[in-house]
């Protein structure tokens, strides 16, 4: 099967071409490079002995897609390629629509020119927004709070309606929870170009010694120790998933969305307590005010997943940590852009 990933050269394509290229499916890449570097295809490639075929152009290029879609010919599309930073969304949201929704629909614009019916899309559980349960089941209100959310809750619903009017199309949206970690040769992983903004690589740059402390935001949620609960899931897990969802693609139509998480949550306590057994060193930490935006807990339902994806998570949350601090500490200037 001949697979093309929009954003393969990002933290979360790159550890799911590596799972695509050990199953011998063919897989190429489309990647502008906005936040990779070409640097992660050499690993890829040296790390799975195998053929990337990569193009350089964003997803928002008719005349780069068709291309693609005629030279390369997939038989099924996984978009990772997206901008993902809630802070980042507020304050640009016309590039945030353009690039996750304009760049969704132009993607399944060009895959209906070429006869490409299959796509699997990364959305996020962000859509749910507020919970008025959790776990978070697909039936959950999709209330999404940030802008960022709600370019993904509109490209969920151009792919549902376009397999509503295409019966041949199948959509499987994948709804992920906290990806962390980091493939377990410590030759790829997660690589902020910035100020990390998420938990994980956060405390993997304190360990490191990039940064000097972690900020615990809030520590008077209503949760067991007062911080925040999230659902974290093994990249290599959620890489896996997007196999499981390629087989599921081919054996249905329609649009489906799937819950991509473990099902357990941790608070950022239980993180950096596990981070510190990884990298053997107490993690510094002072505490501040709540995050703006930031809720107490999230979970996964993936009961649909495990049922009809037939896929588990089955890394455990010392598996993350030292997967992360492998390769923060054998990279600790992450691929050097
Ligand atoms: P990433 O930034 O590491 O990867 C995205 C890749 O897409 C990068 O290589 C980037 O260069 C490329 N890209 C961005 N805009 C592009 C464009 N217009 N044309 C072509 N390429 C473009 O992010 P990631 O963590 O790997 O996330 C992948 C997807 O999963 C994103 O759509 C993101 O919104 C979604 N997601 C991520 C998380 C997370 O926590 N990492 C959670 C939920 C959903
Ligand atoms: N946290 C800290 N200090 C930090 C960073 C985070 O205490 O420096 C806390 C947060 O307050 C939260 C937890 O750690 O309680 C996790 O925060 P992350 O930023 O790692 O993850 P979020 O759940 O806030 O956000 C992630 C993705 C978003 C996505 C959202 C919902 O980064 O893109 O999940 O899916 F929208």
């Amino acid at each position: 099967m001949r697979v093309l990933v929009t954003g393969g050269a990002g933290y979360l394509g790159s550890h799911t071409l590596l799972e695509l290229m050990a199953l011998n499916y063919e897989v190429c890449v489309l990647d502008n490079y906005s936040n990779a570097t070409p640097e992660v295809l050499s690993r890829v490639r040296s790390l799975s002995n195998g053929t990337v075929t990569d193009y350089t152009g964003d997803v928002r290029d008719d005349a780069m897609l068709d291309r693609v879609m005629a030279e390369f010919r997939p038989d099924a599309v996984i978009h990772f390629a997206g901008l993902k930073a809630v802070g980042e969304s507020a304050e640009k949201p016309l590039y945030y629509y353009d690039v996750n929704v304009g760049g969704t629909l132009a993607v399944v614009r060009a895959m209906e020119r070429a006869g490409c019916n299959r796509i699997i899309f990364s959305s996020s559980a962000t859509v749910y927004g507020e919970p008025t349960y959790l776990p978070y089941d697909e039936a959950h209100p999709t209330t999404p709070k940030s802008v960022y959310g709600q370019s993904k809750l509109m490209a969920e619903r151009i792919l549902t309606d376009w397999t509503v009017a295409n019966g041949a199309a199948s959509a499987v949206i994948l709804r992920y929870f906290n990806p962390v970690g980091a493939h377990i040769s410590g030759q790829i992983g997660e690589d902020p170009s910035d100020i990390p903004n998420n938990l994980m690589p956060y405390i993997a740059q304190v360990a490191v010694g990039k940064r000097d402390v972690l900020t615990i935001f809030g520590d008077d949620y209503d949760t067991p120790d007062g911080t925040g609960l999230r659902d974290y899931i093994h990249v290599v897990d959620l890489a896996r998933a997007h196999v499981a969802a390629l087989g599921y693609a081919v054996r249905h139509t329609g649009a489906r969305p799937f819950n991509i998480g473990t099902g357990q949550s941790y608070s950022v306590r239980d993180i950096v307590a596990a981070f510190g057994r990884a990298c053997g060193a107490e993690i510094p930490v002072r505490q501040a005010p709540r995050r703006v935006g930031d809720i107490a807990a999230m979970q996964a339902d993936a009961g649909r997943a495990m049922r009809e994806l037939n896929w588990k998570a089955t890394h455990t949350l010392d598996d993350m940590t030292v997967s992360t601090w492998k390769w923060q500490s054998g990279n600790p200037d992450g691929y050097t852009r």
